[in-house]
C-alpha cells in the first residue's frame, strides 16, 4: 500500500522567500482577512526583513507544494520600528519588564491558510522557527480580542507560555490596541521539521 503525500514543514532561505512571495502574501491577506490589495504594500517590507540580522523563515508546503503557512522573524533592537514603539510603551515599566528588550528574536509574522487552520500546523512553525534561534527570548504584537473569547493565535500563544509584556498598545498609525507577549527561549522544536 503507498502512504498518501503528505505535508511538509520546510525552513525557507532568503531566495525562496523572494521565489515564493506571491504564494506567502497570500497565505498572509487570506489567514487576516485583509484586502489582496494589501499584498502589494507588504512586499518591499518583506523583502526589507529578509536582510535583518538573524533572519529566519519555515512554511508548510502541501501535498502538490503549494506554500498553506509562512512564518519569519529576526533579531530586534535599536532603530528598528518596532522596537522603538515597544521601547515607547514600556518607558515607564520596571527595569525588569524593560529586559524584555535586550537580546530577543522578533516573531514578526506567522500565518496558515485558512482551509488547513486548527490542525496544529502553526505551533509547529512556531516550534520550528524558534528552535535554535540564538536570541534569549521571544517578542511578538497580536491585536487584542477585547470582549471577544481569544481566538486562535491568542490560544497558541498562551499554550506556548507566552507572557504579557504590554496590552492595550497603540502602534503609531493603527487605532487598533494590540498586546505585546513574549517568552524565554528556547522551545523544543517540532518532530517534522524538514530541513
Ligand atoms: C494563528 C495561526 C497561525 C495558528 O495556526 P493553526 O495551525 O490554525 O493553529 P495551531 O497550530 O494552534 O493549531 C492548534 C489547533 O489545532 C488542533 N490540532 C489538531 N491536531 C493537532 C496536532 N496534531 N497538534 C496540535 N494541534 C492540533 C488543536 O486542537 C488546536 O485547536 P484550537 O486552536 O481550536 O484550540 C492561524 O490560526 C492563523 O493564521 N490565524 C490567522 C492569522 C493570525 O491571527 N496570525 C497571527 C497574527 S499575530
Amino acid at each position: 500500500m503507498t502512504r498518501a503525500p503528505a505535508r511538509q514543514l520546510v525552513q525557507l532561505g532568503a531566495g525562496d522567500l523572494a521565489d515564493r512571495l506571491t504564494e506567502a502574501l497570500h497565505v498572509y491577506v487570506t489567514a487576516m482577512g485583509y484586502p489582496v490589495s494589501t499584498a502589494r504594500y507588504r512586499r518591499t517590507l518583506w523583502l526589507e526583513h529578509v536582510r535583518r540580522q538573524g533572519w529566519r523563515a519555515v512554511g508548510w508546503l502541501d501535498t502538490t507544494g503549494v506554500l498553506v503557512g509562512i512564518a519569519y522573524g529576526y533579531s530586534g533592537g535599536p532603530s528598528q520600528w518596532w522596537y522603538e514603539e515597544v521601547r515607547r510603551g514600556l518607558a515607564t515599566a520596571t527595569p525588569e519588564a524593560q529586559r524584555w528588550l535586550h537580546d530577543y528574536f522578533e516573531l514578526t509574522e506567522l500565518h496558515v491558510r485558512p482551509d488547513v487552520q486548527g490542525h496544529g500546523l502553526g505551533e509547529a512553525m512556531l516550534r520550528a522557527l524558534l528552535h535554535g534561534a540564538p536570541n534569549s527570548r521571544v517578542l511578538l504584537s497580536t491585536p487584542e480580542y477585547g470582549p471577544n473569547p481569544p481566538g486562535r493565535a491568542w490560544r497558541l500563544y498562551r499554550r506556548m507560555g507566552f507572557q504579557d509584556v504590554l496590552r492595550d498598545h497603540r502602534f503609531t498609525g493603527d487605532a487598533r490596541p494590540f498586546a505585546v507577549l513574549g517568552r524565554s527561549l528556547p522551545l523544543d522544536p517540532p518532530s517534522s521539521l524538514v530541513h
